[in-house]
């Protein structure tokens, strides 16, 4: 995620925000950029590519001169990594300066009134109707200015401000998006996370939502929402560096699968404008669509398996799914009438890249899930939709699947809207629902203390099943693969179903068995299969809704998760999966982040 750092005091600027960016370039980043204020004016600095390169570019800072200044890493979401969409980003008339971490969701409407006020936009950023806001604002004084714009803004954002007429100060906004300023001796600081900030203080301020604050090199103060002062306690930051990176967790996989709340809602709240859901670009004429064909590789794939039942019960259109190392070679019944929806973390998997064009060649519209922007796949695909998940560092994807899957949910809402194949009060019940995932994916992630509890009677099996029925089924797959991938337990997701005509044979006696019971509709038909491999002994673990009476007495270990239509439960259900794949893999002293033979992105066949 992207990174913003800013400093006021008696050092030169630039080299102290150069060094604060180095120390977040593990969140991930694909340009960097910095401002500087020096005798009533702002210089910038911006590349794409490497801090290193932008260190290069300034001479070490030395080529901008001053005390106070600004700095950014981005991570691009709003238009693609280029210079211009680089931050800092400025005012037309040069006087202020902007960095910004998080997404303005209302940026489509202020950029048009903006420009219709006569701002002239340079970059494609949803940030810079910030530094345009503050401008229009501005009457000699910077801080009613940021307060009024902040008023302005609706979504997340951790924002630096600087101006060129009120040197020294640097504002330091926050909402939804973490900033923490740094209390020095005749310097102060602010930045995205403790890592930048202690090679220079171990003394914190965290701001909190609605507040913001003014640093000079002398003083810090901070404000709530209406510019009442407030005061602050000062913490002691007590984290290591390596601690700190990982958000105080041991492993980013972990801190990944607690930012899934935060991540689900950054990918779908901006797409649901009142009661409308709005995929800004996608102009698919979806009446002349009469098949649907999924693609990707695996988690990906998997996610696609679990939202081709929402899309087709919502939209009564054909859906298939197919791995895209199997689709690239088989000889698809593809025309022009097809959607081709590909899925992909990364947007750079080789097999998903080469399906793709296949079925391209063959006529297929194609619509791209992606979540790193201006990737491969997100440039070729006819329609791009980005999951708005950050960075993912551990090569085990967790909010990367559940952020896809947002994504399609919120696309079979969107066409079963498009094609009239659900009536008005089923289909605003259904988008309760989705509004409210992120909450039960935190109720989920809750349980992370009993899982790690379950973890120690689970971890030294040799061998574990995943059983479901229809979505619940979708979900094992997902599991199987988690437990597979980190702890090297060999993990298998089979139909509840189809355990009778075959693999029932290999349960025998305290065979873990993983079992998904949270879609009602066939819940009675997957506790008879629970029955069955009770029988011959299995120890059974059981995911359900807590309304579910029955299961409890034939299960012997319970996870509940959170009562939620079916159509989307797999983004909840998957939730105490990926915790309990993490805590069997702690157990084994398993490398969580960098799995034996796996590689983050596969970019070879
Ligand atoms: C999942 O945990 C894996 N690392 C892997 O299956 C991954 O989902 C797959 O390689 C696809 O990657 P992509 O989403 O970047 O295309």
């Amino acid at each position: 995620m992207c990174g913003i750092v800013g400093y006021t005091g008696t050092q030169n600027a630039a080299p102290v925000l150069l060094e604060g960016l180095k120390k977040l370039e593990y969140r991930g980043y694909d340009s960097a950029g910095i401002a500087v204020l020096n005798d009533g004016r702002i210089s910038i600095s911006k590349v794409t590519g490497r801090i290193a390169g932008l260190a290069e570019k300034t001479e070490d800072g030395r080529l901008l001169p001053g005390v106070t200044g600004i700095g950014h890493t981005r991570w691009a979401t709003h238009g693609a990594p280029t210079e211009p969409n680089a931050h800092p980003h400025t005012s037309n008339d040069g006087r202020f300066a902007v960095v910004h971490n998080g997404i303005i969701e209302n940026y489509m409407e202020l950029r048009e009134e903006l420009t219709r006020k006569g701002y002239h936009f340079e970059s494609e950023t949803d940030t810079e109707v910030v530094v345009h806001l503050v401008e229009m604002y501005y009457q000699d004084n910077l801080k009613q200015a940021v307060m009024r714009t902040a008023a302005r803004l609706r979504g997340s954002y951790a924002l630096g401000i600087i101006c060129a007429d009120e040197p020294e100060k640097i504002f330091a906004v926050r909402e939804a998006s973490p900033l923490i300023l740094g209390v020095g001796i005749g310097e102060n600081y602010f930045a995205s996370d403790v890592t930048a900030l202690v090679a220079h203080t171990r003394n914190a301020i965290y701001l909190e939502d609605g507040e913001f604050a003014e640093l000079t090199p002398d003083s810090i103060t901070v404000f709530d929402c209406t510019g009442h002062i407030i005061q602050k306690r000062v913490s002691r930051i007590t984290w290591d560096i390596q601690a700190a990176e990982k958000g105080g967790y041991d492993h980013f996989m972990l801190k990944e699968i607690m930012e899934q709340p935060r991540a689900v809602k950054a990918t779908m709240a901006p797409r649901i404008k009142g009661s409308e859901i709005v995929l800004d670009g996608v102009d698919i004429d979806l009446k002349q669509i009469n098949k649907i064909m999924i693609t990707a590789c695996g988690s990906a794939y998997y996610a696609g398996c679990a939202a081709k039942y929402a899309i087709e019960k919502l939209c009564r259109v054909p859906v298939i799914t197919e791995l895209a190392s199997e689709l690239r070679y088989s000889d698809p019944l593809i025309d022009e009438h097809t959607l081709l929806i590909v899925l992909s973390q990364s947007g750079e998997t080789a097999d998903t890249i080469a399906a793709m064009r296949e079925c391209q060649r063959r006529g297929a519209k194609t619509l791209a899930i992606v979540n790193v922007v201006g990737s491969t796949i997100a440039k070729i695909a006819d329609w791009c939709l980005y999951t708005w998940a950050g960075p993912e560092i551990a090569v085990a994807t967790t909010k990367g699947y559940t952020t896809q899957l947002t994504v399609l949910y919120l696309f079979a809402l969107y066409a079963a809207k498009k094609v009239e194949t659900v009536d008005d009060s089923t289909w605003r019940k259904l988008l309760s629902a989705l509004k409210a995932l992120p909450k039960q994916i935190q109720q989920a992630l809750d349980m992370n203390p009993g899982i790690s509890q379950l973890a120690k009677k689970y971890h030294s099996t040799c061998s574990m099943f995943f059983i479901g029925r229809n979505t619940d089924y979708a979900v094992a797959l997902e599991g199987a693969l988690k437990m597979k991938e980190i702890s090297y337990i060999h993990a298998e997701s089979y139909a509840a179903g189809e355990l009778k005509h075959g693999t029932i044979a290999l349960i025998c006696e305290g065979q873990p068995v993983i079992a998904l019971c949270c879609n009602d509709s066939v819940s009675e038909k997957t506790m008879s299969n629970i029955v069955e491999v009770k029988a011959r002994g299995a120890e059974v673990l059981a995911v359900a809704f807590r309304d579910n009476a029955r299961i409890v007495s034939l299960a012997d270990d319970m996870l509940y998760i959170p009562k939620i239509d079916p159509l989307f439960s797999a983004a909840v259900e998957i939730v105490p999966l990926q915790i309990l794949a993490y805590h069997v893999a702690k157990e084994n002293g398993c490398d969580i982040d960098k799995p034996k033979n796996l590689a983050k992105s596969v970019t070879v066949e």
